[in-house]
């Protein structure tokens, strides 16, 4: 049968493991998908970089538009990013009737229920391991592999910049910004970080893994993101004293109603700093590696752990795109796997949760003066707020040193009370700590991280 003919946008890292791994397994990847795929054309405004990296024969063109016209392209990967012409882009190319292989997060986590409807309406897939950590098959895992679940919950280690940062945080004691500078020299980080370290990046790949688990639309804006810039190495240490470590997670969860805590049923959207027990195996994943657990009522605890970029492991998912389109692009539409895993009438209109509905435990650090009744203060407020204590840690007062305030005023002696506590609802602890940063004796703006035990 003669090979199905691919079109690609965008010719950068990604698209050269493309090439090299297609090149490299062509036999068992066509032994796998029953026809050769080969790359005929590649749009890059770089022509002279893109004509080097590809095979003789070849097409490259500067306009994407002669790939989406050229009625022999039955698939288009789109390797260009962000969500501007790339998003123009994917839906010429689905109204022409090409299927989509995509990398672009950004793109299906804002814009994803328009692309699946156009999709849908011009009968073609849109494919997208690659934009969810990497190389590692969780969309395959969570789509078809875990199909029988009702999935309770899902954290994953999925920016590989802030794990590399938080790792180097950790091993050598370094600040926030001294780990985000050797990042960047390594290559781990942008020369603008801002959507790997404010959390966006990991906050779309939680919104696509979050609606293919519960069935609900796609809604980035509805995430609540958190990034790790504010975090300061003392908290990496005294986590580290307590038994956790700290990782920026991507967590979605399944909700139900509780009429005790007064909470709603809905699904848990958030990126933030968490802190996790160092003996689960994810808070031992390590440098910009990513994992994902996911908690199914059947299979339990599931684990997958892999590189979440770069060019041949991101590749690997984009080409596995590409071998089920081959495999499936025949078969009636109504056969192939749904977009998000459920089909388009049996999705649920559970309500994303405000942050301040989500219920999780806390890390809470805050620095006192040393003097005698604090610390009953600080629990008061907590008990009253029906907010349980886990732990307390209390740090010496010359481990922390002693300051002058301004002024000519007395030495105060100051010392870092650090509070683990249990589940409670995250309005609840917004009060709390309005009222314990009231307290005179409170000298800074309270720490608070959250807390996963991840059982
Ligand atoms: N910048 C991402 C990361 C890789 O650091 O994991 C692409 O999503």
């Amino acid at each position: 049968m003669k090979p199905i003919q691919v079109g690609l946008l965008g010719m950068g890292v990604v698209g050269s493991g493309t090439f090299n791994v297609l090149r490299r397994n062509q036999a068992e990847i066509k032994g796998r998908a029953g026809r050769g795929i080969v790359i005929t054309m590649v749009a890059e405004l770089d022509l002279a970089r893109a004509r080097a990296q590809v095979d003789e024969g070849v097409k490259v063109v500067s306009d994407a538009r002669e790939i989406i016209a050229n009625p022999d392209i039955d698939i288009v990967i789109e390797l260009i990013g962000g969500c501007g012409i790339a998003k123009t882009l994917v839906l010429e190319a689905i109204a022409a009737g090409k299927h989509v292989v995509t990398a672009n997060k950004a793109l299906l986590a804002v814009h994803g229920t328009e692309i699946f409807a156009a999709a849908s309406r011009h009968g073609v897939m849109v494919a997208f391991e690659a934009a969810v950590a990497g190389g590692i098959p969780i969309i395959k895992a969570l789509r078809e592999g875990l199909t029988a679940n009702s999935i309770e919950w899902i954290a994953g280690i999925i920016n590989g910049t802030t794990n590399f940062i938080l790792s180097e945080m950790r091993d050598k004691g370094v600040d926030f910004d001294v780990a985000l500078k050797e990042a960047q020299r390594l290559g781990y980080a942008e020369a603008d970080p801002t959507f790997d370290i404010e959390g966006v990046d990991a906050a779309h790949k939680a919104t696509i893994m979050c609606s293919i688990a519960f069935g609900i639309p796609v809604q980035f804006d509805k995430a609540y993101v958190e990034g790790i810039s504010q975090l300061g190495a003392q908290d990496i240490k005294y986590a580290e004293q307590l038994g956790y470590r700290i990782k920026l997670l991507g967590i979605t969860k399944r909700r139900q109603a509780n009429s005790s805590l007064g909470t709603k049923a809905g699904i848990e959207l958030r990126v933030h700093p968490c802190l996790v027990p160092t003996r689960r195996l994810i808070a031992n994943v390590e440098g910009a590696m990513n994992a994902v657990m996911v908690q199914g009522d059947a299979v339990g605890t599931t684990l997958y752990y892999g590189k979440g970029a770069g060019s041949e492991p991101t590749a690997s998912a984009v080409i596995a795109d590409l071998v089920d389109i081959t495999r499936l692009h025949t078969a009636d539409a109504a056969q192939r796997v749904p977009h998000l895993a459920f089909q388009p009438n049996a999705m649920s209109d559970l309500p994303v949760l405000a942050m301040s509905e989500v219920i999780t435990s806390y890390y809470l650090r805050l620095r006192v003066a040393d003097e005698t009744g604090v610390l009953a203060k600080v629990t008061g407020i907590l008990a009253s707020a029906g907010i349980s204590i886990d732990a307390v840690l209390q740090r010496e007062a010359d481990e922390v040193g002693a300051v002058g305030s301004p002024g000519g005023k007395p030495f105060v002696a100051q010392t870092d009370v650090i509070i683990l506590t249990h589940d409670c609802v995250e309005a609840e602890m917004n009060s709390a700590i309005a009222q314990m940063q009231a307290l005179p004796s409170v000298l800074e703006p309270i720490t608070r991280i959250r807390k996963e035990e991840l059982a």
